[in-house]
């Protein structure tokens, strides 16, 4: 989808859309188009149930007095609740609206809306923001799709007087969308093709942007100890590897301790010697979605030249069944020097994430310490997949996450943790073993992750498993590969760690 921005005048050919406030009452380019098509739009709202709710939607077709193919009037609520995320609500439905219907343009006519907490050129840009993300498609793999089947819709342009404005501050917007579809399109890929090393090659594409990128290989790994990660990875024939994304972008203190993002990348999950069942199993290739997040996040940061010093660490595995895989019972060691009885090969996200932790914090004392992973089942049982669980050893993190995630849609909430959980995972022969049991499953994972934090380095938890594959469209995010946690994780870095 290309995106535009322009002054208003009225289109020539194509789709228009306009904005209608709860109630019905019609802004003034609504006004105009009504007023050019003989009263066809109020005559539509008339005989219709059209109110201008959130997201609601009326098209008129073939209007005459106006050279359009069809008019979508579309619902905007209430003026004093039109902010960022209803702004790109809005676009995201004009796109979904249009997307099949044979347009191969729309123009969006814009109002200023008085009493909404964005301003003209805001609104604009976040329309296109919602428009952009919502016209995302992962289409490379159909080669019979009908002419007819195949989304029409190429681009929207937003009219409004703020044009320039709406340019300038739609530029960034449009960065973090590339850093999100690039997430997208890393889960999407079967694991046939997204194998740890094919994975580190994507994430080493970065260094295009600007970012510094380094890869360990097993070899490296094992000098380090990594004997958990490792021992994940001693069943497959795709060898391991360990990613670093460095990006650069504080003002003046270069070596300033960065934020460190640190993502699960099992490219393929099927659970190693405690097998998964069969049905169902292909959705394990979004095992590294963490790792996409981290990767797309990167992408993000730099395309937008946060002034920030980010680091993104991304362990890559696959967890295979095989003559050479770990059993159930085997005792690993860890970079940090703590052993693991791995009581269920399944358990696996956790025992790449501690070496990875380990590896980052010897390395470069982050001054925080985020990650993400598609860690548990559980997770999914507690909250279904309209939160992704957070879990946290600081309040201040913790509120900055949850703030960030109300505001740009991506919701988080959060566990738990304590110490009669902790106990769950003592060992009889090891200091930890894997699992804790069925109960607080998502706890006692994220309790194990905790054990190979330092004293005194602030970190959180985000287990992504509900909602990094989502079955249903939603306004800003067609069904598929969500891409959930770049808009967070760029909201957040840029609310609290820009200088
Ligand atoms: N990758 C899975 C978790 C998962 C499940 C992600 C469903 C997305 C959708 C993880 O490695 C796993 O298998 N976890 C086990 C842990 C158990 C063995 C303690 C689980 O959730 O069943
Ligand atoms: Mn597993
Ligand atoms: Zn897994």
């Amino acid at each position: 989808m290309k995106i535009s921005f322009a002054s208003p005048k009225l289109p020539r050919g194509g789709a228009l859309a306009v904005g209608v406030l709860e109630g019905g009452d019609l802004g003034a380019a609504a006004k105009d188009v009504d007023e050019a098509t003989d009263g066809a739009l109020s005559r539509a709202i008339g005989s219709s149930r059209f109110a201008g709710k959130s997201n609601q939607t009326l098209i008129v077709n073939a209007p005459s007095g106006l050279d359009a193919t069809r008019v979508v009037l579309v619902g905007l609520g209430k003026a004093d609740g039109l902010d960022a995320r209803a702004a790109q609500a809005v676009g995201g439905t004009i796109v979904a609206t249009l997307e099949k219907s044979g347009d191969g343009a729309v123009t969006v006519a814009l109002d200023a809306v008085s009493e909404a907490p964005l301003d003209a050129a805001r609104l604009a840009a976040n329309i296109g923001y919602g428009a952009l993300l919502r016209g995302y498609r992962f289409d490379k793999y159909r080669t019979k799709e009908k002419a007819d089947d195949k989304p029409s819709l190429k681009r929207l342009t937003v009219t409004t007087a703020e044009h320039a404005r709406a340019r300038a501050a739609f530029r960034p917007l449009g960065e973090v969308a590339e850093g999100v579809f690039l997430t997208r399109d890393l889960v999407s890929e079967p694991a046939n093709v997204i194998f740890p090393a094919s994975l580190a090659e994507r994430a080493e594409a970065l260094t295009e942007h600007g970012v510094e990128v380094e890869i360990l290989d097993e070899k490296r790994m094992a000098k380090l100890g990594m004997g958990a990660l490792l021992g994940v990875a001693q069943g497959s024939a795709n060898a391991p590897r360990l990613v670093t994304m460095r990006w650069n972008g504080a003002p003046r203190a270069r070596d300033k301790q960065p934020i460190a993002f640190v993502g699960k990348g099992v490219t393929f999950d099927t659970g190693g010697i405690s097998i998964k069942p069969s049905g169902g199993m292909e959705d394990m290739k979004w095992d590294m979605g963490g790792a996409g997040v981290v990767i797309g996040l990167m992408r993000a940061l730099a395309g937008r030249k946060a002034r920030v010093n980010a680091v993104g660490m991304i362990g890559l595995v696959e967890n295979m069944p095989s003559a050479t895989a770990q059993r159930p019972g085997d005792v690993v060691t860890s970079m940090s020097g703590q052993t693991v009885e791995v009581i269920n090969t399944d358990a696996e996200g956790r025992l790449v994430l501690c070496d990875v932790f380990w590896y980052c914090q010897e390395k470069y004392r982050p001054s925080v310490i985020v990650d993400l992973a598609t860690l548990t089942g559980a997770i999914i049982i507690s909250l279904g997949h309209e939160n992704a669980g957070l879990f946290a050893n600081d309040d201040t993190l913790a509120d900055r996450l949850v703030s960030a995630g109300g505001a740009v849609g991506e919701p988080v909430w959060r566990m738990p943790l304590g110490d009669a959980y902790d106990r769950q995972i003592d060992s009889d022969i090891a200091d930890m073993k894997n699992v804790g049991g069925r109960e607080g499953g998502s706890i006692t994972a994220a309790q194990f992750l905790q054990r190979f934090i330092k004293e005194g380095t602030p970190w959180a938890h985000l287990d992504i498993a509900g909602v990094t594959w989502s079955k249903k469209n939603a306004p800003t995010v067609p069904k598929g590969g969500t891409g959930f946690g770049v808009r967070l994780l760029d909201r957040l870095v840029r609310e609290h760690y820009e200088g």
